[in-house]
């Protein structure tokens, strides 16, 4: 899936588009921690879920500060397509379920990055946007070192 948050005309729709992606990142991370195998590997997972926690608690913050509505954690379309990529790499074992949520965190990447190059970012998104983006890199870093 190539993620098309970030894009949005409107700089606190993009920040929503955000929160629901996040909001399936941690959908995705509690499926794929229930279902891997390896201590080592559910250790790391359950704490970029955290990582994740952590971001949908400040963009829902900044969020209703710009008096926008937040939504609450759902079943999203977004939260069924990340989970389908676990559901099918669990047939295939713990390396599996890793590349899944690879490929869920290029997706966060995507979106953080596009965030961040924006002009029209609020004053008070600056820090939170960067450090996000700071987790993201080392998730998809840690992820992609497994596959060596
Ligand atoms: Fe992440």
């Amino acid at each position: 899936m190539v993620t098309m948050v970030g894009t949005q005309k409107d700089f606190g729709n993009s920040m929503l588009e955000l929160l629901e992606l996040e909001y399936a990142a941690v959908e995705a991370y509690e499926l794929a921690i229930s279902k891997i195998e390896k201590d080592l590997y559910k250790e790391h997972l359950k704490e970029f879920k955290n990582d994740h926690l952590h971001h949908i608690k400040q963009l829902s913050k900044l969020l209703q500060k710009h008096d926008y509505e937040v939504p609450k954690l759902s079943d999203t379309p977004k939260g069924l397509l990340t989970k389908g990529k676990v559901v099918l790499a669990n047939l295939m074992g713990d390396e599996a379920i890793l590349s899944a949520m690879l490929s869920n965190e290029e997706d966060t990447n995507t979106a953080y990055k596009k965030m961040n190059e924006r002009t029209d970012i609020w004053d008070d998104a600056i820090d939170v946007l960067q450090q996000s983006f700071e987790d993201e890199k080392r998730h998809k870093k840690w992820l992609e070192q497994q596959k060596a």
